[in-house]
């Protein structure tokens, strides 16, 4: 029997990766993005990824890196902002030692963080700020869904940090 994994999930700009850096420390557990462990394994950023092969590609290397980082134990995991709409991904990560807590940020406060953004392709848009809004409002159901524990993003990333070990 392994230890639990903590599963970050969020909109773009939720936080995911600065929680679960800080979140790591806090808890003496390792920290995988998994943006970055995609990036690894093809040698290649995302955003090349898009360019050079497009988003179904994309989701397809997605599915893959949630399965194999499933089966780990005792890590904590940044997903994408896309990666917990898909339910084959919710269903992956709810494999009985993964726990899914979902960064809730108001989408103003998103908007905020993201902008001057170039790393995020889905964005890379001229209609910016409504392809996200539209975006936004989109997941936010499909993230409670898929959410063991649901937790508000928009304080300092310690608070932040705090209110997850509590909660779990
Ligand atoms: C995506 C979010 C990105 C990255 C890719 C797609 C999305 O991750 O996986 O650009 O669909 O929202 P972040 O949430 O870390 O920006």
């Amino acid at each position: 029997m392994g230890r639990n994994n903590i599963i970050l999930c969020g909109f773009m700009g939720s936080g995911k990766s600065t929680i679960g850096n800080l979140l790591s420390k806090k808890m003496g557990m390792a920290f995988i993005d998994l943006d970055k462990y995609i990036e690894k394994k093809e040698q290649k950023t995302v955003t090349q990824i898009f360019e050079e092969h497009g988003e179904a590609y994309f989701r397809q290397l997605e599915k893959q890196a949630a399965k194999e980082l499933s089966q780990k134990n005792g890590v904590i995991v940044a997903t994408g902002g896309g990666t917990l709409t898909f339910q084959e991904n919710v269903d992956t990560f709810r494999n009985g030692k993964n726990k899914i807590v979902l960064l809730d940020v108001p989408v103003e406060i998103v908007a905020q963080r993201l902008q001057g953004d170039t790393t995020r392709p889905l964005l890379n848009r001229s209609d910016k700020e409504q392809a996200m809004t539209e975006l936004y409002h989109r997941r936010l159901p499909l993230y409670r869904n898929a959410a063991d524990i649901i937790v508000d993003a928009s304080n300092s990333p310690l608070k932040v940090c705090m209110d997850i070990m509590d909660a779990l």
